[in-house]
């Protein structure tokens, strides 16, 4: 039985808002002295060579990641590093601060091994994500910078958003991702428009001296002809990647009596609706797009199964609500008893095996 086992039932009674806030407490109070920050390292770490994954000019020590909402104004950023995680994704960031909507708006479906959210962009806006990365640094693992706009821009203040964000928030950023998915925010116009979109890539484009990695997250609930058309406009703009996916507003087979409440579903209710995105896209550029696979991965095998539909890398925010601090460790150890049993030498040999 593992601490966190034992941690998690009183940790469940509380408000999932009020329980992430207090977990987020303790990893900013492991990570602020280097001896607490170097036994959790020796605690979590896992490294192999077969796990690491060359991609955007970075080696991360391996495929799992931290995905956006979790560490949304980079304060927990060098623990989760120490966790084991082999790259964390910080964000969405946006211009300015912002409330989010009212409080509750996180919820356990914990028959479903799911969430819904719908936090609505709360954040304390670049500025003070700035200070806090120029002060902190970055960990020794890869960090993308998860990027938005204000719920009350329109839609050429929104793209000027983005130009914004991304000024400030590069530098720090070994990839950048441009969130257009977001299901909680007000529909002010159509995010996922294909003019909008090339707007925003256009100006992201001439902004983008030191040429940062740009990745565009999407939508589980797209059609696959409104995939295919962002696939396009994704590659004709080169950009690096694309994260598939954020939460979902379907609510198929749900049992906990939270399925009601409005916002993004993330978890397993999720899972093979996002690897069936990825498994698209990767079939659709014949796996030449590199593919970030998210959406109820919480085991190695759901990790695999992301891997072999063509995610080069793969997230996940549920399933550490769910498995606690072992996660990571437990996930890439057994990614790598996975590949000696399907004989691969590494990851990116396993990469889209499941593609015809
Ligand atoms: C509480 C919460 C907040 C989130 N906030 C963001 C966010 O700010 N930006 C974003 O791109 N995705 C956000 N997400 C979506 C996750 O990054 C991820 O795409 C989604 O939860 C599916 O992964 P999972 O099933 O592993 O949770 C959030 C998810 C949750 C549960």
């Amino acid at each position: 039985m593992t601490l966190y086992s034992r941690v998690r039932p009183l940790a469940f009674t509380l408000p999932a808002e009020t329980a992430h806030e207090l977990g987020k407490r303790t990893l900013r109070g492991v990570q602020s002295t280097w001896p607490t920050r170097t036994a959790l390292s020796y605690a979590y770490r896992y490294e192999h060579p077969a796990l690491e994954v060359d991609l955007f000019d970075e080696t991360f020590p391996n495929p799992v990641g931290v995905a956006a909402g979790f560490d949304k104004n980079a304060e927990v950023t060098h623990a989760l590093a120490a966790l084991g995680f082999g790259f964390v994704e910080i964000g969405t960031v946006t211009p300015y601060p912002q409330p989010g909507n009212d409080r509750p708006r996180l919820f356990r479906l914990r028959e479903d091994e799911a969430m819904v959210n719908r936090m609505g962009f709360n954040g304390q806006g670049m500025e003070r994500v700035k200070d806090r990365l120029e002060r902190d640094g970055t960990p020794d693992v890869p960090v993308g910078v998860n990027i938005g706009k204000m719920n009350s821009s329109s839609e050429s203040e929104a793209i000027e958003d983005y130009r914004r964000v991304f000024d400030r928030l590069s530098p720090f950023a070994d990839y950048v991702v441009v969130n257009v998915s977001c299901p909680n925010t007000p529909e002010e116009f159509d995010e996922g428009s294909p003019a909008h979109l090339r707007s925003i890539f256009e100006t992201l484009e001439a902004e983008n001296d030191a040429n940062v990695p740009v990745l565009v997250k999407i939508s589980p609930d797209s059609p696959e002809e409104s995939i295919f058309d962002l696939v396009d406009i994704v590659q004709a703009f080169d950009l690096d990647s694309i994260v598939a996916t954020n939460t979902s507003t379907s609510r198929e087979e749900l049992k906990s009596p939270n399925r009601e409440e409005w916002g993004g579903l993330s978890g397993k209710p999720i899972e093979d609706r996002s690897t069936a995105v990825v498994r698209s896209i990767a079939e659709y550029t014949d796996g030449d797009l590199p593919i970030v696979g998210v959406g109820g991965v919480d085991s190695a095998a759901s990790a695999y199964a992301k891997i072999r539909a063509g995610a080069s890398l793969v997230q996940l925010y549920t399933g550490f609500v769910y498995g606690g601090p072992s996660t990571a460790k437990r996930i890439n150890r057994g990614l790598v008893e996975l590949l000696e049993r399907d004989g691969f030498a590494s990851i990116e040999d396993a990469v889209g095996a499941d593609l015809e």
